[in-house]
């Protein structure tokens, strides 16, 4: 009997090592962080080396973010955040930007009812309520265990003794510059021309973090802060007012969890359409034996892109504010209704979006917005992406705050069919209302087997978050990849309209793509951008956590 229960354990041993991909990121014992920069992910790992949990290195995360990463970490944006407790407890916050009191469904159209350009991204009716400050307090109120003061020391620490430039952040400081001293004038902070190894300081957003230390949350929304932020906004023509401000709230919603062959996932449910869209995909590819097709083979590409186009045509119908409109989340979800989605796919020709004509779209190249990924010494794990929609948001940077305001209220649809930023469509249920959240694809995403804590994954990449994230969790599940490999292995990415697939620069082979084309498949020849940055960490059999930082940015994991 102990024979047999011996082969049966060294079997299951086996056939599991058999799936795992030998570890090729940093690997750590017992807790991680992995964010867009460094000097953040060590922030966040020094307060779980202090004794604090995921949720204080979350705050800490978030907000080292907003000093170290300007570009796309914020306090004066919003974001969402997907936790998993280590005793299996799940959960999830919205602190999205909101629609200003006096924000009109056509506030960006001309007479004629055409989207005025410009207006929903560079002007600073661009700007949604932030949610960010809101967000860290609400997460640490129900779930942090150090006070506040002492997460927000090393934060403010790090924009007292400042950052220094990376080469890639020398050259994004580079594209954006224009644009920030069209808005901000020469005098701005990012102004200067700073090169790789200069230090930025952030003496203003250091002081602005200290009144918050002190004062808490209603010091971004009622206090000192406020009032000056709304002086500033005022100023430029936008329309928040302190009524905005504190009325504000973020919201703990269910998060959206379903199954995908044995793994369970938890992900963000609206106003985002992560969830929603990572679980109507995955439904509908679970039938396909993907890991015999292979890791980017034609038959793979073929199968999730056909899924994909189906999913992000129901968001562009369906999704929005579940506090405003009402999205029919288990008809989109249900097995019956994926199942016949997919019925129309036939394996020898592309399905085409093409009852609707196609979006006039600028591909967003880059990845403006950013996702860290925690777990703690204690098995608590942390999923949250955060944003101000572009980079560096509207530019509208408040001199005397010291942080740049977002352009989220491009993320709703100034009008049915017209697409946004990223080439997304929608309808009335993501239009402009008072007091709404805009549809987001943000897709803070963790991932359980067999009961057990497995991947935390997220991104940026504006529409292009949603199959990034799928790719991470099929590069590692289907594609037996290691934690960084599958952060690592090239992206495609399709969203309906416009009716393109579109693959990362100089990884896909020639025939691959070929063949696509043969069956009908449209590939997007002009623009190759990277797609989405992956920062996610791998639970090991041993228990050990695997990182997978994105080379693509300057993304680094750290642990002990
Ligand atoms: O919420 C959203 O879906 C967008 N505002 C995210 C923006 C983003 O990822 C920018 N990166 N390219």
């Amino acid at each position: 009997m102990k024979k047999i229960a011996f082969l049966f354990s060294f079997i299951s041993i086996y056939s599991f090592a058999q799936q795992t991909a030998k570890p090729t990121g940093l690997v750590a014992t017992k807790a991680m962080v992995v964010s867009a920069r460094q000097e953040a992910s060590k922030v966040g790992l020094e307060i779980i080396q202090k004794g604090g949990n995921a949720f204080d290195a979350m705050v800490g995360t978030e907000l080292a973010l907003a000093v170290a990463f300007p570009f796309a970490g914020n306090i004066g944006g919003g974001g969402f955040m997907v936790y998993r407790k280590a005793n299996g407890e799940v959960g999830s916050l919205d602190y999205r930007e909101k629609a200003p009191l006096a924000a009109t469904k056509d506030m960006f159209l001309d007479k004629d009812g055409n989207v005025i350009k410009g207006k929903s991204t560079q002007t600073a009716l661009a700007i949604g309520v932030p949610g960010t400050i809101a967000g860290v307090f609400a997460v640490h109120k129900k779930l942090g265990s150090l006070p506040m003061a002492e997460i927000l020391k090393p934060v403010i620490a790090l924009a007292e003794r400042g950052v220094v430039v990376t080469k890639k952040q020398e050259k994004n400081i580079n594209d954006y510059r224009d644009a920030i001293v069209k808005i901000n004038g020469d005098k701005t902070p990012l102004a200067t021309l700073y090169k790789e190894n200069d230090t930025i300081k952030y003496p203003a957003l250091a002081k602005t973090l200290k009144r918050i230390a002190k004062n808490g949350r209603n010091e971004f929304y009622k206090g000192e802060t406020a009032k000056i932020l709304v002086e500033y906004l005022n100023k430029k023509g936008g329309i928040i007012t302190l009524q905005d401000l504190a009325k504000y709230e973020a919201k703990w919603r269910k998060p959206l969890q379903f199954t995908y062959k044995d793994l369970k996932i938890t992900s963000m449910s609206p106003p985002s359409s992560g969830g929603i869209c990572l679980a109507q995909i995955m439904k509908m590819i679970a039938p396909y034996d993907l890991a015999k097709m292979g890791h980017n083979s034609e038959e793979s590409i073929q199968i999730i892109v056909e899924a994909e186009r189906r999913a992000y045509a129901d968001r562009s119908q369906f999704l929005g504010d579940p506090d405003f409109v009402k999205i029919p989340i288990n008809g989109l979800l249900s097995d019956v209704y994926l199942k016949d989605r997919m019925s129309t796919f036939n394996v020898n020709k592309a399905s085409l979006s093409s009852e609707i004509k196609e979006g006039k779209v600028n591909f967003n190249e880059s990845t403006e917005t950013t996702h860290y990924s925690i777990i703690d010494a204690q098995g608590n794990a942390v999923a949250a992406t955060t944003t101000l929609n572009d980079g560096y948001g509207s530019k509208y940077y408040c001199d005397e705050l010291g942080f740049f305001l977002n352009n989220e209220m491009d993320d709703f649809s100034a009008k049915p069919g017209s697409p946004n930023m990223f080439g997304l469509v929608g309808n009335e249920a993501n239009s402009i209302a008072p007091q709404k959240r805009m549809l987001s694809s943000m897709t803070p995403t963790i991932v359980e087997k067999n009961g057990k804590l497995f991947m935390v994954v997220g991104s940026p990449g504006g529409s292009t978050i949603i199959t990034t994230v799928l790719q991470a969790i099929l590069n590692v599940y289907e594609y037996n990849l290691s934690m960084q490999e599958a952060v690592n292995a090239p992206r495609f990415h399709h969203q309906w309209l416009p009716d393109l697939i579109t693959f990362e620069p100089d990884a896909f082979d020639k025939i691959t793509t070929d063949k696509l084309k043969a069956k009908g498949y449209l590939i997007n020849e002009k623009t190759t951008p990277v797609i989405g940055k992956l920062d996610c960490i791998l639970v090991l059999p041993n228990n050990n956590l695997e990182g997978g930082a994105d080379f693509r940015g300057d993304d680094t994991a750290v642990g002990f």
